[in-house]
């Protein structure tokens, strides 16, 4: 950890002095603080209580005020020299290209979020499932939704039937947006056919979707149910061509939308965002950021059905007047160089996306990038999981040609944009690779050990947040005990007032105060910047009639970071197969995702277990990575560790 610091200080900022003056500052007083940044943004209303602390955890932001974020993603550009200024380029996996301005996407958001009021019948407060690839009908989709007041759930494309179908229910859906297929690695996934057998599961269930949106990307046949589906061509054409949607005025407390995250149970967590909470945080943040410039050319390669994508691809951008590139399909296709190819052809000045994807790339060899002009490039970002200070340089000097400091973001579903991270647009601090730097400001984070003592500096232990902040979720949709349970339960102490946010993540903070992300502290792990509870895959594996037991932990990869490793016992009378390890890897891809599918499959007589029956994940992890397996005293059978080991060995 001892990195030597790099020297950015002289280009963008004053020093790093400078910048923790300012943040002092800004956590003096978190509310007057807030105050003045949400003054920046269009209101309705103003409120009347920056922060409502009555019912804590449940923290409310800018109480009384009232307002719609598409007053200003959208509506404020209307009538300035930003009209005619692209909002996405916007390319195909083939080749086929968009160009949409923000006067068309304004036009675009108002016919649609029309013919979903008058036609489809979205009324406001209603929940609308958005099942679609990267096409610019998702975040057309999403600001329509928002507009009329609805609150829309985005469900990623690369998701399951079932995955949807279990979405669609929590969130009591009665419409569903999604495409007939779209374009990866050359070929058409028919998202339709996916989309049907989810309604299928939920009828089943006796819930019913009443309408569905379809959009036409891949023109493949689809099934069609008269009376449910509607192209969303035909809707938007049945529009007025000037239709103008007044945004429905929403309170600052109300739900903006829901987005699901894994937790450690097998059911996913609909993490609710906060309408003014959400748009302020997010607009500060994304202007600490990435400095946004009138002439940018953001990127932010990553895909909508994730938080990401919402922040850094819909809102975010939109709230600055950001020109962006929208790309549909697969990163390394038809070659290994379309994404530099991409920031070359659209002159990208700023890009951010996963530490997974760096990898990827830069395993295919520097002949790639090095053939690329990507001199236009001025910021660099990174998000989603630890980056390996080998990658980190690698960015710095081959993409980044050794000139755009690197913007390394932790923050979660949960915390709405950045929390802990560089802030170019204020005072860009020294970098560190593999560092994500220090919190923003108004963020309050520390780092305790077990026991909930401050941790020295160097010493690893748990991040948690001590003051609410704007972009933090309302709860869980539906599940409120659940909210605070996982988040708010591990440190806080009630009785004292005191209230302590708790992400989950193990963290150390060295002698400059500077964060280091180390990993996850709970069953969720992290494949390829996406988070995927263990407990809703090995839920998937037991669906399987030859499986008794099953137990999936994170193994090392060398791209993807983790990956899910999946140990499991066969009932009696079934004996270990390459098809029955195909079939346990399907019952995964269909239940869960192709995301989500193990990559090892191992077959073992027994696991680890404590006496009381609790499968210690701990010993799996340590022997697939070659570590030391600790503590066994409450292990109830050695000999499933010899077990385990065998099966390795065999594997
Ligand atoms: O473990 C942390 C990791 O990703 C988790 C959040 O995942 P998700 O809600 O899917 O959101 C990902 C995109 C914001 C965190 O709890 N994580 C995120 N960013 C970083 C990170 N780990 C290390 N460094 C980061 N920059």
């Amino acid at each position: 950890m001892s990195e030597e610091a790099l020297p950015f200080g002289e280009k963008y900022y004053p020093s790093l002095e400078e910048y923790k003056n300012l943040y002092a500052r800004s956590v003096e007083d978190i509310e007057s603080f807030w105050d003045e940044r949400a003054r920046e943004l269009v209101w309705i209303k103003h409120w009347d209580q920056v922060l409502d602390e009555s019912q804590p955890p449940f923290y409310r932001w800018f109480k009384g005020g009232v307002t719609n974020i598409n007053l200003n993603a959208l509506d404020r550009w209307i009538g300035t020299p930003y009209e005619n200024k692209v909002a996405y380029h916007w390319e195909g996996e083939p080749g086929d290209r968009r160009t949409i301005t923000y006067s068309e996407l304004y036009r675009e958001v108002n016919r649609f979020a029309w013919a979903l009021r008058e036609i489809v019948g979205v009324k406001p407060g209603d929940t609308v499932t958005i099942y679609l690839p990267m096409i610019p009908e998702l975040p057309i989709s999403m600001l329509a939704v928002t507009r009329i007041g609805g609150i829309h759930s985005v469900v990623f494309s690369g998701f399951s039937a079932w995955a949807l179908a279990d979405r669609i229910l929590d969130a009591r859906a009665k419409v569903l947006i999604t495409a007939d297929g779209f374009y990866r690695r050359g070929r058409v996934v028919e998202l339709k056919k996916e989309a049907d057998t989810a309604l299928r599961i939920v009828a089943e269930k006796g819930f019913k979707v009443e309408k569905v949106v379809v959009v036409r990307r891949a023109g493949v046949d689809i099934s069609w149910s008269e009376g449910i589906n509607m192209w969303y061509h035909d809707l938007v054409k049945e529009a007025p061509e000037k239709a103008y949607v007044k945004p429905e005025p929403r309170k600052s407390d109300d739900v903006l939308f829901i987005l699901y995250t894994s937790g450690t149970t097998g059911k996913p967590k609909g993490i609710m965002h906060s309408v003014g909470g959400y748009m302020t945080y997010v607009y500060n943040v994304f202007k600490w950021n990435w400095d946004p410039k009138p002439e940018d050319v953001f990127w932010t390669a990553a895909d909508i059905g994730w938080i990401t994508g919402h922040t850094y691809i819909v809102y975010g951008p939109l709230m600055h007047g950001e020109t962006q590139i929208m790309y549909e399909g697969a990163p390394d296709y038809p070659k290994p160089d379309r994404i530099w190819a991409m920031i070359e052809k659209y002159g990208v000045t700023v890009f951010y996306t996963s530490p997974t994807l760096l990898r990827l790339l830069r395993k295919y060899g520097d002949n790639w990038v090095e053939s690329h002009d990507l001199s236009s490039l001025r910021l660099l970002g990174t998000v989603g999981e630890p980056i390996n200070p080998e990658v980190w340089r690698w960015y710095y000097t081959k993409v980044g040609g050794g000139k755009a400091p690197i913007v390394d973001t932790w923050w979660q579903t949960e915390t709405g944009a950045a929390m802990i991270s560089p802030a170019p647009g204020l005072a860009l601090v020294p970098l560190k690779p593999g560092s994500a730097t220090l919190p923003l400001p108004g963020i309050v984070a520390d780092v305790l050990t077990a026991d909930g003592r401050p941790a020295k500096p160097g010493e690893k232990g748990l991040l948690v947040v001590r003051r609410p902040w704007p972009g933090m979720l309302m709860g869980i949709w539906g599940d409120p005990d659940r909210y605070v349970k996982t988040y708010w339960s591990r440190f806080s102490r009630p009785e004292e007032g005191v209230w302590i946010y708790y992400p989950a993540d193990y963290a150390l903070r060295d002698e400059d105060g500077y964060f280091w992300l180390l990993g996850r502290a709970d069953e969720v792990i992290n494949v390829a910047g996406h988070r995927i509870g263990t407990i809703e895959l090995e839920d998937a594996i037991l669906a399987h009639p030859a499986v008794s037991e099953a137990a999936v932990v994170g193994g090392p990869d060398p791209v993807k970071g983790e990956v899910p490793v999946a140990f499991v016992v066969l009932r009696e009378g079934y004996e270990p197969t390459p098809k029955l390890e195909e079939e346990v890897r399907e019952v995964v891809r269909r239940l869960v995702g192709p995301i989500a599918v193990p990559s090892r499959i191992i077959f073992v007589e027994k696991l680890p277990k404590t006496r009381s029956g609790k499968i210690m994940r701990r010993i799996m992890i340590a022997l697939l990575k070659g570590g030391e397996i600790g503590d066994t005293s409450t292990l109830e059978d050695p000999s499933a560790v010899e077990a385990v080991k065998k099966a390795l060995a065999q594997s």
